[in-house]
């Protein structure tokens, strides 16, 4: 059976202040960190064994993840003291899982609706050294883009690049025979994307794409994540990890986690969520936006397209409108 690699590691940068004390991974969308969605899809797809591999703030998952057990799931952790980079991650991480069977490999902010499990298994079925999920974008100047030819074989691969190759993108998603990993140069800052997919596709190797166009979104922005959550909350991603959530109410156009104190006045809709403990006033307007666990909102507050952090107290009348907020800060989400 397939056992996975989750890549944790980033700095988040595009999501400050969110990201200041909290990797990208641990946000929340849809009540629940970016990463237990994705430990969701992946235990879909029949992986029960997954290496988390965390650089910037690596101490934050074990607190909420543990062993993994909850999750029916084997989780180990691999910790980069400093970050080696996508393909120094993935070896680094690899060490821990002594398998002849195939590695999945996942970007940590990326939400996917796509058959994994069809990738793997034709990943196998062709022998393939690497097979990559590919998704079509309009703009692709800010992805891998990849060329592929009829057979299935990833011809070119090169990454953010200002006059991409076609609109066909690198979705974040990998499948790996071990051995590709073991020739990954180890205890150095090494890409994925920069140098082992094109060198591999250089030297003749087996690199394969799976292109499947369901549900595809990286979370690596402020408007990608509160799209992410509001997909989530209104069923056009695939929510398998609400399955097993605390939640105390869901339809369409919210989700309520336990123990929210929400007054009966208040209004939520198109797509929002409301996190554990999050205590919400008389009268509040919440429309597209995330509050997470234990945030209050005043009465009579009315917040849009926002996003509402773990400790953020909204005032009374506020007017809040794509914004992040956080305990200190507050800050404008680009449009
Ligand atoms: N452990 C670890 N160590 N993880 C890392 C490191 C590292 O040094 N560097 C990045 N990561 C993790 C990030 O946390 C994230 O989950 C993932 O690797 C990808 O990094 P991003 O910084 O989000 O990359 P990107 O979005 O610009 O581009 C990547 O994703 C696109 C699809 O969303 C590339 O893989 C592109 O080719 C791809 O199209
Ligand atoms: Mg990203």
């Amino acid at each position: 059976m397939a056992v996975g690699i989750l890549l944790v590691g980033g700095m988040g940068t595009r999501l400050m202040p969110l990201t200041k004390h909290r990797p990208k991974p641990m946000l929340t969308v849809a009540g629940l960190p970016v990463t237990e969605h994705q430990l969701a899809m992946a235990r879909k797809a029949g992986i029960t064994t997954v290496v988390l591999a965390t650089s910037y703030l690596s101490g934050l998952f074990t607190p909420y993840f543990g062993d993994g057990s909850r999750w029916g799931m084997k989780l180990l952790y691999a910790v980069e003291d400093s970050a080696l980079g996508t393909a120094g991650a993935i070896a680094n991480a690899a060490q821990l899982l002594q398998t002849e069977d195939s590695i999945v490999v996942l970007n940590g902010d990326v939400l996917s609706s796509h058959d994994l499990s069809e990738q793997i298994r034709q990943h196998e079925s062709n022998r393939a050294d690497v097979t990559l999920h590919l998704t079509r974008v309009e703009d692709a100047r800010a992805y891998g883009s990849v060329s592929m030819d009829s057979s299935g074989q990833v011809s070119a691969f090169l990454e953010k690049m200002e006059q991409p190759v076609s609109n066909i993108i690198n979705a974040g998603c990998y499948v790996f025979k071990p051995e590709v990993i073991k020739e990954i140069p180890r205890h150095r800052v090494v890409s994925v994307e920069r140098e082992t997919f094109p060198q591999l596709i250089d030297s003749g190797g087996k690199v394969r794409g799976f292109l499947d166009d369901s549900y595809w979104l990286d979370i690596g922005t402020p408007k990608a994540l509160l799209q992410g959550s509001r997909d989530l909350v209104t069923g056009i991603a695939d929510a398998s990890a609400l399955r097993s959530a605390d939640i105390a109410h869901h339809d369409a156009h919210s989700l309520i986690m336990v123990r929210a104190k929400m007054d009966s006045s208040a209004i939520i809709e198109h797509g929002s969520c409301i996190g554990i403990g999050a205590t919400i006033g008389a009268g509040a307007y919440i429309s597209g936006s995330i509050i997470e666990d234990g945030a209050v909102i005043g009465r009579g507050a009315k917040i849009l397209d926002s996003y509402i952090a773990f400790g953020a107290r909204i005032d009374e009348n506020a007017n809040i409108s794509a914004q992040f907020v956080t305990d200190s800060e507050i800050l404008s989400i680009p449009a």
